[in-house]
């Protein structure tokens, strides 16, 4: 997802963006300022804070999720990208256009054709055939009918909907409804992608169909892609990079794998300890640099390096090649033998100690992982040696999951409120 070449560059930025809802958001802003919580600001003075301070970019070209709570933001920050919500203060920039100094007209224009959203419930227009709905946002353009009904028939086949255009939505079932509230979206040419909890109302099954399918098209066309969920899980199977709200702030913002090994407080922590670190990280973020590189050209030179590594093992270099694994044991082995001269003979079986890839899940190692004695080399899709991965490394990770799984399972039924001892102030 994130390998297409032009991703590092921002094309949104949010800076010191606030949101307080009610009558007198100016009186509300000095406590937020005066760093009174949501919860006090609301009991204080009855307005809601929306977003506090929120700083973020998104390349253009990634997936960059939204996630959080009920409540906690999302549908506000994802409203202020449009327009469709004034910030209270704060600036957000789309390329190099600052969208709150855009007139009304300017604005019009930059929605229709920057920008497209695909919402929870859908929004299809029931009385619109669905060719006529995925069509609508050309329509709005001024775009000729036979063009434009080309285009969205073409849309529909994208998404796999051929055959349905004539049919109204509440002729579709609920997967296919929300594909053509997709078709629509991406019918615009728009280049950024605005989806607010977009698959949350669907069965699992098909929901983990529209996640391949969404994942699919961009591989194809490298949109910007704002995506909100309240689920880890989809999250960390279609972000880029995510970020993360709390009551209105931005509590922590990286990739995936940053995420779930480093989380920055509880909250977060709720999140990730349910995840499936084995299926959700790859190797190369759960791996320890090489302990000790042989590169040696004779079985002598290279047990004279091993004899001054503290391993026992070592990984033979040969030409900036990774050549396999030797071990202390086999290079005595092969000095003693008078019929092996080549350093080549004292390097162990591929399958007593095979190369894994940086790219692989943890889980499709674990066999050969723990089978091993030796920590097991780790090569990049070069071949170039990256890394080694051995069974505590393994252990490490998956049972820091383990612990927070059970923190959870074992976890004694609360004492209701009235059982509780008494607080003291
Ligand atoms: N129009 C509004 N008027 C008053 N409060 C609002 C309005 N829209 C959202 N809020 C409040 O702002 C907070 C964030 O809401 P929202 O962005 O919808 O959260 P999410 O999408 O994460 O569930 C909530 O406390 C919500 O009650
Ligand atoms: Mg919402």
């Amino acid at each position: 997802m994130a390998d297409n070449e032009n991703t590092s560059e921002p094309l949104i930025r949010i800076e010191n963006l606030y949101k307080v809802f009610g009558s007198n958001p100016a009186n509300a802003m000095k406590l937020v300022r005066a760093g009174k919580s949501k919860s006090e600001v609301l009991a204080e003075c009855g307005h809601t804070v929306g977003l506090k301070d929120i700083n973020l970019s998104i390349n253009r070209g990634e997936i960059f999720v939204i996630m959080g709570l009920s409540g906690s933001g999302k549908s506000t920050m994802i409203r202020h990208f449009n327009r469709l919500i004034e910030p209270t203060e704060g600036r957000i920039f789309v390329e190099d256009v600052d969208v709150m100094q855009l007139d009304k007209a300017a604005l019009q224009d930059f929605r229709r054709h920057k920008m497209s959203m695909v919402f929870q419930h859908f929004g299809l227009m029931p009385h619109r055939t669905v060719v006529d709905n995925v069509a609508y946002g050309l329509q709005i353009q001024g775009v000729d009918k036979s063009e434009r009904q080309k285009k969205a028939l073409e849309w529909l086949n994208t998404v796999g909907l051929e055959g349905y255009e004539n049919q109204y939505p509440n002729q579709l079932s609920g997967g296919q409804q929300q594909r053509v509230g997709l078709a629509r979206a991406l019918c615009t040419d728009a280049e950024i992608l605005l989806m607010d909890e977009a698959f949350s109302a669907l069965d699992p099954l098909i929901r983990s169909g529209m996640q391949d399918q969404l994942i699919d098209l961009q591989q194809k066309l490298h949109k910007t892609i704002i995506f909100i969920t309240h689920d880890l899980d989809e999250a960390l199977r279609i972000g880029d990079r995510i970020a993360i709200l709390r009551d209105g702030l931005l509590v922590q913002q990286g990739t995936p794998d940053e995420i779930l090994l480093n989380p920055a407080d509880d909250y977060v922590e709720d999140f990730v300890k349910d995840v499936n670190r084995a299926r959700a990280l790859t190797v190369e973020t759960v791996m320890h640099p090489p302990a000790c590189r042989i590169t040696a050209d004779t079985i002598e030179e290279a047990l004279k390096q091993m004899r001054r590594s503290k391993e026992d093992y070592g990984y033979l270099i040969q030409d900036d090649q990774y050549q396999g694994v030797i071990t202390q044991e086999s290079l005595e082995e092969a000095n003693r033998d008078d019929s092996v001269s080549e350093l080549s003979e004292a390097v162990l079986d591929e399958a007593d100690a095979p190369a894994i890839q940086t790219e692989a899940l943890i889980e499709a190692v674990i066999p050969e992982t723990l089978n091993s004695d030796i920590p097991l080399p780790v090569v990049d899709a070069d071949g170039q040696l990256q890394g080694e991965l051995s069974r505590e490394n393994l252990a490490e990770v998956l049972a820091e999951h383990h612990a927070a799984g059970q923190k959870d399972d074992g976890e004694e039924p609360k004492p209701e409120p009235e059982e509780q001892p008494a607080k003291v102030s």
